[in-house]
């Protein structure tokens, strides 16, 4: 199982496009929303309320297993269920800040921590900007614990020509990093 967190941060369609990505190759996926992405999907995704069903088609929906945020008895809370690492798509900075400390209070912090501390691949989406010194000093505390830091800073020399080609340079980028080949984009060097 790959975990897919989202939090509430702008730019949730990150986390649903990974999510989607992820189903595509055939990975499980634990997801788990923070209470305060919960709002921010329904705003930017315009939904009515907030449901794995209202955000993905029941062909991906059904393949997706949600975690409540606050079940500490989930698996993912321990290292011995064993994962093949957690993607947190968009990381807020509140939540990056805690990971950081190391603080566990609810079951997407913990898994994160729980990830750092297995030795397995935590990569995070962190979406602010401009970020200030304490935010930058966190990013390097969680790079020096290991974890992969993956701005959503598109790329404009493969030529992006809608807002979804945008989306997918990241997206393609952590999915490489999981150890997925992907044809999202076209990669520098290939022909365009
Ligand atoms: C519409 C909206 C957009 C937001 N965008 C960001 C953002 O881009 N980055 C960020 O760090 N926080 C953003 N926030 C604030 C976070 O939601 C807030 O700090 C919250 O405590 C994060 O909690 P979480 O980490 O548990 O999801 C946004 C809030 C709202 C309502």
């Amino acid at each position: 199982m790959i975990i897919l967190g989202i939090t509430g941060a702008s730019g949730v369609i990150y986390g649903k496009r990974i999510c989607e990505e992820l189903v595509r190759y055939k990975k499980d996926v634990g997801l788990i929303v923070t209470e305060h992405a919960k709002d921010v999907l329904c705003h930017e995704l315009k939904l009515k309320y907030y449901s794995k069903d209202e955000i993905f088609s029941s062909e991906i929906g059904n393949k997706i297993k949600e975690f409540s945020i606050s079940d500490m008895k989930a698996p993912l809370a321990s290292g011995s269920f064993k994962t093949e690492g957690m993607v947190i798509a968009p990381s807020s900075i509140n939540s990056l800040a805690s990971i950081a400390g190391g603080i566990c209070n609810n079951l997407l912090l913990r898994s994160a921590q729980v990830t750092l501390k297995e030795r397995r691949k935590l990569i995070l989406v962190p979406r602010e900007s401009p970020l200030g010194t304490i935010q930058l000093r966190n990013l390097l505390t969680l790079s020096e614990a290991g974890a992969l830091i993956v701005p959503p800073c598109p790329a404009f020399y493969y030529n992006p020509e809608t807002i979804e080609d945008i989306i997918n340079f990241t997206v393609s980028r952590v999915l490489n990093l999981l150890g997925i080949e992907n044809n999202l984009i076209t990669p520098w060097g290939e022909k365009i």
